[in-house]
Formats: C-alpha cells, structure tokens, sequence
C-alpha cells in the first residue's frame, strides 16, 4: 500500500491533488496546444483538420456546437468569440437536449463537438445524428483515439496532457484555445478584420501561457478568501459577454467539488428575479474585467452591495473603482476581451478548489460523479 501511495504521490508532482496539479499545468496545456498551430511570426494559424475542410466552415450558413458541462461552457465561450471574430451565427447546445428534440439539420451546417474525455454518450449520439442529417461533424478532444475522434469527419486534438481530477481545468482553456484559433483562421479566411488585428491576437496568444501564470500567483490570496466563505451555503457568479459562460463555468466548479449550490448569472439578469436572493450570508462573485460594459459591471456590483452582499470580484490588474466597492478583490493581468475567459477562471478554479479542500471533501473524485458520462 505504502508503493501504491508514493506512486501516486509521483503521478500527482508532488501537488496535494490531482485538480491542483491540472490547475498549474495550464501554461504549458495552453502552449502545448498552439504550439505548432500558431505561427504567429508567419502570421498563420496551420490546422490541418480546418485547412482540409476549409469551404465548408467558409460556406456554413451557421455552427451548432454540441457539448456537455464544462465542455458547454467552453462553447458558450465559443460562440462569442466566433460571432465575433468569424462572424457566423453560432448556437450552443446540451447534447442531450439536442439529440431527442429532432432538431433541424442541413449539409449548410457544421457541427462542433467538444469533449475532454471523447467519449460522452450524449455528445457521441448527438454527432451520430447530426452525421445522419449531413452536417460536417468536427471534434474537440484530448483524449486521442476516443470514440468521438473517431465518429467526426476532422478534428483537432487539445493537447492538455491526461486530466484526473473528475473536475475540468486545464481541458476547458485548452478546449478555448483551439476554439479561438479556429475562430480566428475562419475570420481571416472571410476577411472578417485586418492583417493588424490579425497579428495582435496571435501576439496576444502567445502572451496568454505568461499571464496564466500570473493569474495563479494569486493563489495564497484566494485560499485567504476561501476560508471565509468556506461555510456559506449559497454562492451567486455573475459575469457578462464573454465572462458570462466563465460564471457559470465557475459556479459548476464549486457544486461538483464542495457540494455548495451555486449559480451562474448574467449580471444585467440579477434585477429580473435573482437580486431577491441577495443578503450578507450570499457570497457574490463578480467578474469585473476592464474589456465588455465594465461600468454596467460596476453599478451592478452596487446594486449587490447595497443589499449588503458580500463582492468577491475579480478585476484587471491596477483597478481602482472596483476595489473601493467590493470586500475582495482578485487580480488578472490585462488582455484582449476575446481571451479574458483563459485568466479569469484561473482564481475561480483556484477558489473552487480550496473550498473543497478546507470542506475535506474528496477533490479528485467528488461524490456522485465520474470523469467520463459514457451512460445516458
Ligand atoms: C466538469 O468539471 C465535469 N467533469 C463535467 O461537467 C464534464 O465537463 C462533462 O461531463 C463533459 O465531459 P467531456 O468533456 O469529457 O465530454
């Protein structure tokens, strides 16, 4: 028993979990994941699995991206960023929503499947429809050789490294990596922005693996934060545009490892209903960046403090206004809009994670769930 535990101890780098280790190795999951796709001194994004099928993004009337949990939430990232940056209307789906609804499906369609572990049963069935449908079928996986790599037509590989812990980090910045790369090489191809901008995001990416590690600096804050709320029962994430699928993103983190019932919010939605939730035992994490309606964030964060909640918020680095409204802040380092969601679930990952700890919950296996729903 004693070899069995060093063994794992040596799988685990020395990192107390499995979560914790995944959470670190971002940096390099990112950059291991653009690596040899992004040519930014050439200014070209190659991937093979895109340049192959390249007319078909090209003449898509729309993208329908079919996912699960975190993975979800990695298209909801998605569909900002392609609307944006590729304009094509997106729509992001529960795979097991889509597969029993019969939904309409033509060639004109290309179908994103995104999935860590590549063998989702809701994900797999859904891709088998959309295939029957004659959609273009493309994967997002780490798993190589999973069922779902094998099911698409194309594909491109995250190159994460093994996840272990049944709570998804480093596959969901490595799933938006590649999902942002695609987006980018189909904006171009459409001439969608200029050579400039074209080259300031490529610069940018490369800048990200830096600014993650920057980002997790803020770890020893965070467990300070952590134990403060350690015992609430309830947890509010509020994000907007881009952050809003990080929110949501940040609140599954926190139920599936600490078993506190949180929940994802568009901010500007807390006024509709969710506001009457607010008094000081609700811990509010606001994702406040300086990129998308920050003040809109901000009078929000008002709205919240005024009914006396207590404001986690989690800010670009040097911010002031912010600072003097919430009862902690957390810093990221600047970035384009687009990429903030790869830095600012960094400390949400980091908070989620030393909840659960300082609750003795078990981090790497939580109760109820498995790393891979191959059941439906
Ligand atoms: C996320 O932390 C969970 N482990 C879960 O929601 C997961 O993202 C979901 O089951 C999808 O898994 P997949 O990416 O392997 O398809």
């Amino acid at each position: 028993l004693e070899l069995q535990l060093n063994l794992e101890q040596i799988e685990k780098g020395g990192y107390d979990h499995f979560m914790l280790k995944e959470i670190y190795e971002q940096p390099h999951a990112i950059l291991d994941t653009y690596r040899g796709r992004l040519l930014a001194d050439q200014g070209i994004i190659r991937m093979a699995g895109i340049d192959q099928h390249l007319e078909k993004f090209v003449n898509a009337n729309r993208i329908i991206i079919v996912a699960c949990g975190t993975s979800w939430h990695a298209g909801l990232v998605a569909e900002y960023i392609f609307e944006d940056l590729a304009r094509v209307p997106v729509e992001v789906e529960y795979a097991s929503e889509f597969r029993y609804r019969n939904p309409i499906i033509t060639d004109k369609d290309v179908l994103i499947a995104i999935s860590q572990s590549g063998e989702t049963a809701d994900t797999l069935a859904a891709i088998k429809l959309a295939k029957e449908k004659g959609a273009f079928v493309f994967g997002v996986c780490n798993v190589v050789g999973s069922s779902i790599a094998r099911e698409t037509h194309a594909g491109a590989y995250t190159h994460a490294g093994p996840e272990i812990g049944v709570a998804s980090t480093k596959a969901f910045t490595t799933q938006i990596t590649i999902l942002t790369l695609m987006a980018l090489k189909l904006g171009k191809e459409k001439g969608e922005f200029s050579e400039s901008k074209f080259h300031e995001y490529l610069a940018e990416l490369e800048n990200i693996p830096a600014k993650v590690q920057i980002a997790l600096e803020s770890n020893p804050l965070i467990e300070i934060i952590a134990d403060v709320y350690k015992d609430s029962s309830n947890c509010l994430y509020l994000g907007r545009g881009y952050n809003f699928p990080v929110a949501l993103e940040g609140a599954l983190k926190l139920k599936e490892i600490s078993y506190i019932h949180a929940e994802g919010y568009p901010a500007a939605e807390m006024k509709h209903g969710p506001i009457a939730l607010i008094d000081e035992q609700m811990p509010v994490i606001v994702i406040a960046t300086n990129k998308g309606h920050y003040e809109k964030v901000v009078s929000n964060i008002q709205e919240i403090k005024s009914r006396k909640g207590k404001i986690i918020a989690i800010v670009t680095e040097g911010d002031e206004q912010v600072k003097e409204l919430a009862d902690h802040v957390v810093e990221i380092p600047e970035t384009i809009e687009s990429l903030t969601p790869l830095l600012t679930t960094i400390p949400l990952q980091l908070l989620s994670y030393h909840i659960a700890v300082m609750r003795n919950c078990n981090v790497d296996q939580p109760r109820n769930l498995a790393k891979s729903v191959t059941v439906e």
